[in-house]
């Protein structure tokens, strides 16, 4: 259960598509360092997918598959909390009050609530717009340190920090207020189709992006298949995005600098350089994919390890709503 002197950092995930390398490098592989030190949970946020029309058949299904995928990417389910985010009534309840505390006009900034009201303009929903209140809500009900995502999540979490200096400076302290966790690499990952769009798992081009769990030779294929610059020397410099991305990719993988792979791959061009990112990443996921299988053949397991995070993860934000219903005035049960 949690321990006290232990920091505690949170993330999630949406299960509103098949999982990415860019959800892997720019955050689910980050996490397993902070299992030993920290009080640890990860959430499959279904409640977050909603905000986008869902297959509800589909949602069921990868909703239970992201969970697999923390575990199968070595998350320890006996040092980690991991929990789908609707099984713990707790977010929607913090969300609701967080709302009064949110501005309009902070709101309205957000770029992913731009970006998503632009893809989806026939369904610019409520949930869209307070969609980084709930986000909010999920990391202070568990009075959060740090919060490990990509470049992309950055400003949600700034203003979680703002949501709750704000309910701190209103009640006196109540919330920690918590910290982005941006690793060093691959917090940017983009599309293999257009090196100028972040890659995204609800892209609908298939080619745009490497899934965790795509084979070998589908891996291999998109990469050679990526879009590319012009020239043929492989080096990394801004005027050459699709050659950064893949640079970024392969370092990522293969822990060498991007030094060393310019001279690995010195006089030798984009064709040989592609084979090989694909073939590094391919055999780099290829255990994961081993072990996705072997976790997904016994789904009674998996829903177990739910149930029994939702269990922890409910004490732990029971605790905190109770005391932020007491401070903004609610009638005690
Ligand atoms: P989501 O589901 O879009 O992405 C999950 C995580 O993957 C990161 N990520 C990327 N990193 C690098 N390159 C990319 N191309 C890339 N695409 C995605 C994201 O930054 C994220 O860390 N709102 C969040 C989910 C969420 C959450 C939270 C996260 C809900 N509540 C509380 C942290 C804390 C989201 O939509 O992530």
């Amino acid at each position: 259960m949690e321990n006290q002197s232990k920091k505690t950092v949170f993330s999630g995930v949406q299960p509103s598509g098949n999982l990415t390398i860019g959800n892997y490098l720019g955050a689910i592989k980050n996490w397993k360092q902070f299992e030993d030190d920290y009080n640890s949970l990860y959430c499959v946020v279904d409640l977050h997918a909603i905000t986008v029309r869902q297959e509800p058949a589909e949602l069921r299904r990868r909703t239970l598959e992201t969970l697999a995928v923390f575990m199968a990417c070595g998350m320890d389910v006996s040092k980690n909390t991991l929990f789908v985010q609707s099984h713990v009534s707790a977010h929607a309840e913090l969300a609701w009050v967080l709302n009064c505390y949110s501005m309009f006009g902070e709101l309205s900034r957000m770029t992913q609530f731009k970006d998503k009201s632009q893809k989806h303009a026939n369904n610019i929903n409520a949930g869209l717009f307070t969609y980084p209140v709930l986000m909010a809500a999920d990391i202070l009900l568990y009075q959060t340190d740090i919060v490990p995502v990509g470049v992309d999540q950055k400003q949600h979490v700034e203003l979680a920090r703002d949501i709750a200096q704000r309910f701190n400076q209103t009640y006196s302290d109540t919330f920690i207020v918590p910290e982005p966790y941006i690793a060093s690499s691959g917090t940017k990952i983009m599309s293999l189709a257009d090196p100028t769009k972040k890659m995204s798992k609800s892209d609908e081009n298939a080619n745009a992006t490497v899934r965790i769990l795509d084979s070998k030779d589908d891996i291999i294929r998109k990469f050679k298949r990526a879009v590319t610059d012009s020239g043929s020397e492989v080096r990394f410099s801004e005027d050459k995005p699709g050659i950064c991305n893949l640079m970024t990719i392969y370092s990522c993988f293969s822990g060498k600098s991007f030094e060393d792979i310019e001279k690995e791959f010195e006089g030798r061009g984009y064709g040989d350089f592609k084979l090989a990112v694909g073939e590094m990443c391919a055999d780099s996921l290829s255990p994961i994919r081993d072990e996705f299988a072997h976790l997904l053949s016994d789904k009674a397991y998996l829903e177990n390890v739910a149930k029994e995070g939702a269990q922890k993860a409910s004490y732990l934000a029971q605790k905190t709503l109770s005391k932020v219903y007491r401070k903004v005035g609610f009638l005690a049960k």
